[in-house]
């Protein structure tokens, strides 16, 4: 894992800018979630996603993206049901009682990127599948809870396999957390595993995207034939919660989070 990478400093200004796209960030991720119930496919969601971008006047860093040679991501939001992990292509699936769905949304405003996911139930679910929401998130904040200056950049990742591995759960390593500023994806790599005390020391100003990705079963991914959906190689529930963090001198800033928001 590479630790080493300059990691960029955000002014108070620029910080103002993340928080702003932030808040746009998380204000449509609610929307979307007040939305989704059986009978939706998750192409409604996506043209919802896409029509409240355009009257906010924002932009989609998602849309057309396209690493590494990957086919360009033709959405503005990735939904993944079930035993998808991440990366879920909207279409023509449909909703339906007991699915859950992971909805990942990132804004670009201005230079300044935002990006939160959120995995929510699809009417009521079974308890094994609340219990895994409610560990995903948990981890999630275990690892924000370390996003203070003179900790680690490993303590964050610690935290979050601590917690859920201690619910008998996986972790995801194939797809990491990030940077992020003016590139939705900015040194360094946020891994959701490994041992704390390592790697560069959190500093004010710095904005991380962290996005534990938590299995029922094997943390194995294998990808569709689409080129993008992550799947579990063992078929069994996955579950992704995520946000944009600023690391200040007064904690840990969610930047992505709004009222009623996870
Ligand atoms: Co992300």
């Amino acid at each position: 894992m590479s630790y080493g990478e300059k990691i960029s400093l955000k002014s108070r200004r620029e910080l103002d800018q993340m928080r702003e796209v932030g808040q746009h960030t998380g204000e449509i991720l609610l929307a979307l979630r007040e939305r989704v119930q059986p009978g939706i496919t998750t192409g409604e969601l996506n043209d919802f996603a896409g029509k409240e971008l355009k009257r906010r006047g924002l932009n989609s860093p998602f849309l057309n993206y396209s690493p590494g040679g990957l086919p360009p991501y033709p959405a503005v939001l990735c939904a993944s049901v079930n035993d998808e992990i991440v990366h879920g292509i909207p279409g023509s699936r449909e909703l339906k009682e007991g699915d859950i769905i992971s909805l990942d949304f990132g804004v670009e405003s201005q230079g300044f990127h935002g990006d939160s996911a959120v995995t929510i139930p699809v009417g009521p679910i079974s308890e094994k599948a609340r219990k895994l929401l409610e560990t995903t998130r948990d981890s999630l904040y275990q690892g924000v809870e370390k996003m203070v200056p003179g900790k680690r950049l490993s303590d964050i990742g610690a935290a979050v396999q601590i917690r859920a591995e201690g619910d008998g759960y996986s972790v995801v390593r194939q797809f990491v957390g990030h940077g992020i500023g003016r590139q939705m994806h900015e040194p360094p790599q946020v891994p959701n595993y490994g041992s704390p005390g390592r790697g560069q020391r959190l500093q004010h100003g710095m904005v991380l995207a962290v996005e534990p990705m938590v299995n029922v079963g094997s943390e194995k991914v294998r990808i569709l034939d689409d080129g993008w959906t992550a799947v579990t190689v063992d078929g069994q529930l996955s579950a992704h919660f995520e946000h944009t963090i600023a690391i200040t001198d007064a904690g840990p800033e969610v930047l992505t989070r709004v009222e009623g928001s996870h």
